[in-house]
């Protein structure tokens, strides 16, 4: 029998060279990419992954156009407000991770009220990265871990990756198994760098707003058929 990833990230790229294939502005490629970001946690719920992460914004996505940047605050909005709702009562838990608490202050109430509502939800997880990067989140668990050093309450010794695992904000998250980055760029962007020590990798050529339930299906057979050593034999 082969296993199914428990946990899938995906590095949702391509929506502006979708749209300027189309001769169409960029956020019209940002339009659809929500809708495609609802209609695969939708199929990653029917296909059975407990945990998806999705990654909507980097915090090196500050540098792109004023324009852009509000743009896609708003789409985000909208998200929040009627997917998420929508995605609640098929029993999906939100979960946001990055430094969300430092957009704007009725995208932050719009945040909170959706992981209040959604907190008992048990069908699966949806994961948002927001104003996500993972160099800072490795950075602030190894300052809370020199803040115990300081206090006298670990020993430099005493540290293990362990003690940096549990201080991410996936610490409650099973480990990730499937990383997937549609648009044919074959690198992190600064994503879940810590927690893709192990995790399969799967590039795939499919601009985002293309991307579907068929080809998410695809690659959890291909994660199925994959040999998972972690060093061993
Ligand atoms: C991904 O699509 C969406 C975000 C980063 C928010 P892009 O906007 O990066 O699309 P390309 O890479 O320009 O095609
Ligand atoms: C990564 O995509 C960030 C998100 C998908 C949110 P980018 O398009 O921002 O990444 P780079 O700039 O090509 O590395
Ligand atoms: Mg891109």
């Amino acid at each position: 029998m082969s296993a199914s990833p428990r946990h899938v990230a995906i590095i949702m790229d391509g929506n502006g060279r979708w749209a300027k294939k189309r001769f169409l502005p960029r956020m019209a490629g940002h339009k659809k990419g929500v809708e495609t970001a609802k209609q695969v946690a939708y199929a990653a719920l029917d296909l059975g992954v407990e945990v998806l992460t999705l990654y909507a914004f980097s915090t090196e996505n500050w540098a792109r156009p004023d324009e852009e940047v509000s743009g896609l605050m708003g789409l985000l909005k909208i998200f929040i407000q009627r997917d998420v709702r929508e995605l609640s009562e098929r029993g999906v838990r939100l979960k946001v991770i990055g430094n969300w608490r430092a957009l704007a202050p009725d995208l932050v109430v719009l945040i909170e009220d959706a992981l209040t509502q959604t907190a008992g939800n048990t069908a699966s997880t949806l994961v948002i990265a927001l104003n996500y990067g993972s160099q800072a989140e490795i950075t602030a668990s190894v300052r809370r871990l020199a803040e115990q050093v300081k206090a006298g309450a670990l020993e430099p010794d005493a540290i293990t990756a362990d003690h940096i695992a549990q201080g991410l904000e996936t610490a409650d998250l099973p480990p990730l198994d499937l990383l997937i980055r549609t648009s044919g760029e074959v690198r992190l962007s600064n994503f879940l760098l810590w927690q893709a020590a192990y995790a399969e990798m799967l590039f795939v050529e499919t601009l985002w707003p293309d991307f579907g339930k068929a080809e998410l299906a695809a690659a959890l057979d291909g994660f199925g058929e994959r040999e998972r050593r972690y060093g061993g034999l």
